[in-house]
């Protein structure tokens, strides 16, 4: 792999280890209700997943969220500005990073970060080709976690995060605040935060999204199970549980749950975990916000929304917020 002036691309590994991995499903699985965290979603398979569920009919929010950027992108860099460091959290394919790469020939350096090492190794391979002069320093790691940030040959004069997908929306309110305070002190003052974040929008809308005719999502989701079996030896009989995913009008969230079909006991290191019938295992929140509560929320956590920009129905926006400190 080569990217920017020639130079090997030496990859920073911050990958979670098994251990912590069985730790956080064992923890998950005590709990009552059982609950697993979403990152855990995203290995080769899960993402693989996650990509195709991106191109499909009723998940909205890649198109939209493309169609927003495709449309604003050049007031997006006006405000970014020049010599910036663009850090991207959980990159993915990268796909609406290209919009902003293609304007900023002036970038420091790009700094993509992902817990998928095969994906990003990939992604950074395709990019160092489209982009020669631009210095990459991809970073592997769980970014809610703290791990040491490259620092690029250029001089650079601020950070910006950019942070698209409403990925802000699987954090619980105030584990969210807290990232987003992390973020700012990653980006200082002075720094932003470019943003995408879903909104809130008619049930019928979210509930066909998280409940794709094809069963893409369901097979997205059961992949946790697949994960747990392959990585910790398990025994899920993946069969035997059903994606259900519901819209919590009151909470402003997208549940997803997989139920047990029947009263069974599932064993995984030398762990006896029961499930009765119809009980679920929660393995994912998405929140949906209006704009008024994400500004609060931002605010909170040491930003100030600069620019909002939204689709014709107000189904998604991108946010432009500057770090306040
Ligand atoms: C990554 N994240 C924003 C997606 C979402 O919509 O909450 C994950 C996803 N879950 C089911 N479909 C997509």
């Amino acid at each position: 792999m080569n990217t920017g002036k020639n130079q090997p691309v030496r990859l920073r590994d911050f990958s979670p280890e098994r251990e912590l991995f069985l730790r956080d499903i064992v923890s998950g699985l005590r709990k009552s209700p059982k609950k697993l965290p979403s990152k855990y979603f995203y290995d080769h398979r899960g993402s693989q997943l996650y990509e195709e569920i991106c191109g499909l009919d009723e998940y909205y929010i890649p198109r939209t969220e493309a169609a927003i950027m495709q449309r604003h992108v050049g007031e997006m860099v006006a405000r970014l500005g020049k010599s910036v460091t663009l850090i991207e959290y959980g990159c993915g394919s990268c796909t609406k990073t290209r919009f902003l790469l293609d304007r900023l020939p002036d970038l420091a350096a790009y700094v993509p970060i992902d817990i998928s090492r095969k994906q990003l190794l990939r992604v950074v391979d395709e990019l160092g080709r489209d982009y020669p002069a631009l210095e990459i320093l991809p970073v592997c790691a769980d970014y809610t976690g703290d791990f040491a940030l490259p620092a690029p040959r250029r001089r650079s004069e601020r950070i910006a995060v950019y942070y698209p997908g409403s990925t802000i929306g699987n954090f619980e309110p105030a584990p969210a605040r807290e990232f987003l305070r992390h973020i700012a002190g990653v980006c200082r003052p002075g720094g932003a935060l470019l943003i995408g974040v879903d909104l809130k929008k008619d049930e019928s809308v979210l509930h066909a999204a998280y409940n794709d005719r094809g069963g893409v999502t369901a097979a997205f989701n059961l992949n946790l199970l697949e994960r747990i079996n392959g990585e910790l030896e398990a025994d899920f009989d993946t069969g035997q549980f059903e994606h259900r995913a519901v819209y919590n009008k009151a909470e402003g969230r997208i549940e997803m749950h997989l139920v047990s079909r029947k009263e069974q006991v599932v064993r995984l290191d030398n762990v006896s975990v029961p499930f009765a019938r119809g009980e679920s295992i929660w393995t994912e929140s998405s929140y949906k916000y209006d704009l008024e509560g994400f500004a609060a929320l931002a605010q909170a956590a040491g930003f100030s929304v600069d620019r909002v920009w939204t689709d014709e129905r107000r189904w998604f926006s991108v946010q432009y917020l500057t770090c306040t400190g």
